[in-house]
């Protein structure tokens, strides 16, 4: 695994870099296979990355129709509340580029309950790499968010779903960061095996988690940090943190 550390002075400048981080990414993956897999991350850091994305910048500095879009992890709140990860995703990307009908794969929260939607999600996911043989998929690109507790996507300190093995998504029940709903989630062993992993991050609040994740200085046992436990094992590992994470 590479591991890679990218530090700016504002969080608009962190997004601007990620950006063009994401589209070199998709780039590379569109000419070597044709396509480029991404899931997004949740939470409100994600936003400003996303709205660059969408920005008349990259409108034609990369082929939107071969994309194909997943969800890192999702709540469940209806698809417009404003906790959805969902909602937010599509009012600041999915609904200002030309992606392909039916390149959206996400979680249908709003059908079913957690361990049926984790089962039927991931029966989506092995659908669209049908005819691409391998029984771990491989993103080309995970995007994650750090919560101050050293959660990541909906892998939160102690849960049965950090522990997950043999599945792609699982059901997640809520950790002690708000919001207290049901979710579901990627599991490590998925998130692991993508070509490559970015962190967002920013915020003080955050900074023993990034410690902890980043430097493997334990908040307690490092199993107690799940954001610990992502080490793409054939993939890099980017982090994108504004300067007061990065200093000692
Ligand atoms: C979720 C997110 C979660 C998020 C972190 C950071 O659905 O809760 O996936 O993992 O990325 O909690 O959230 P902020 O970016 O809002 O700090």
């Amino acid at each position: 695994m590479n591991k890679y550390l990218h530090a700016y002075a504002s969080l608009e400048e962190l997004s601007l870099a990620a950006g063009e981080q994401v589209i070199q990414y998709a780039n590379e993956a569109i000419i070597s296979r044709g396509i480029f897999r991404i899931a997004l991350a949740g939470g409100s850091t994600p936003r400003g990355l996303y709205e660059v994305l969408s920005s008349k910048k990259y409108s034609d500095q990369t082929d939107w129709a071969s994309w194909v879009v997943y969800f890192g992890d999702e709540r469940f709140v209806p698809l417009t509340d404003e906790r959805s990860n969902y909602a937010m995703a599509k009012e600041a990307l999915l609904d200002k580029v030309s992606l392909k009908k039916g390149n959206v794969y996400m979680p249908s929260v709003h059908l079913a309950g957690p361990a049926e939607v984790a089962m039927e999600y991931e029966a989506q996911i092995r659908r669209s790499f049908v005819g691409e043989g391998s029984s771990m998929p491989r993103l080309d690109l995970i995007l994650l968010g750090l919560g101050s507790d050293g959660h990541t996507a909906s892998l939160f300190p102690g849960k049965a779903a950090t522990e997950a093995v043999n599945r792609l998504v699982v059901e997640s029940t809520p950790g002690v960061l708000p919001p207290p709903v049901d979710r579901v989630t990627f599991t490590l062993p998925f998130i692991n095996a993508a070509r490559h992993v970015i962190f967002l991050a920013s915020g003080k609040d955050k900074q023993e988690a990034f410690h902890a994740t980043y430097h493997g200085t334990a908040l307690g046992s490092v199993q107690q940090v799940p954001a610990y436990l992502v080490r793409p094992s054939r993939g890099t590992l980017d982090w994108f943190v504004t300067k007061e994470l990065a200093t000692e």
